[in-house]
């Protein structure tokens, strides 16, 4: 373990030399962080991080960042960080709300959302990571052409988001509500949740959208 010491979850996470606790101090040198050149594909709520773990692995002409806000989570990603040897991801311990301290415009060419939380009250909507508040702060820091990538086992966010992207003028270029059992499953890199519940025999739905 490259670890100088351990008390807690946030020293944890200072001591690792992939992850990352303050990323306001990037938001200007990003690129410069990483050995390659590469589009910069980023996850928001990324759990242990598996999912960013295994795609840049697939994907070696990118560079990743994990965003996980809950500390604890994101020191259960380390016996898997211990395992890989590829270099081309952060994970970074930190809220996504405030994104525009954390990048510059137009800097960011994908971003992913996974089983996202899904906030089923109405009251408490605007905190779904597909209300038209957060797709309105991702266009800002979308590249032009850049991507949303959207997955979820729950359908009445799906069919939310689904339509909070339409609205506010994105194209969806991919859209299943049965991904494993659809032509876009090829390629597919499973997440924590999504082992869960597809196990269980649960449809995940899919949409990619273009803004
Ligand atoms: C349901 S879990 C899904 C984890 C993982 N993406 C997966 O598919 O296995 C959602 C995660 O998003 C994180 N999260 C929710 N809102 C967030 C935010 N605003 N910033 C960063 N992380 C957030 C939660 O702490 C939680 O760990």
């Amino acid at each position: 373990m490259r670890l100088r010491y351990v008390e807690n979850a946030h020293e944890l996470i200072e001591a690792h030399d992939r992850l990352l606790s303050k990323p306001e101090q990037y938001k200007e040198s990003w690129s410069t962080l990483f050995k390659t050149e590469g589009p910069l594909y980023v996850e928001f709520g990324a759990g242990k991080g598996s999912f960013i773990i295994n795609t840049a692995e697939k994907i070696t002409d990118a560079n990743f960042l994990a965003f996980e806000r809950n500390a604890k989570v994101v020191s259960k990603s380390l016996t898997k960080l211990d395992e890989v040897d590829h270099d081309n991801f952060y994970i970074v311990c930190a809220d996504v709300t405030n994104l525009n301290d954390i990048f510059r415009p137009h800097s960011v060419d994908r971003i992913y959302l996974n089983f996202s939380d899904p906030w089923p009250k109405d009251r408490h909507a605007k905190r779904r990571l597909t209300h038209a508040g957060f797709l309105e702060k991702y266009k800002t820091i979308l590249t032009e052409g850049g991507e949303v990538h959207f997955k979820t086992d729950n359908d009445d966010l799906f069919a939310f988001s689904v339509e909070e992207f339409k609205e506010n003028g994105w194209t969806l270029i991919v859209e299943t509500t049965d991904l494993h059992n659809s032509p876009y499953v090829e390629g597919n890199v499973m997440t924590e949740y999504e082992e869960k519940f597809s196990s269980q025999g649960k449809n995940i739905n899919k949409l990619i959208a273009k803004c």
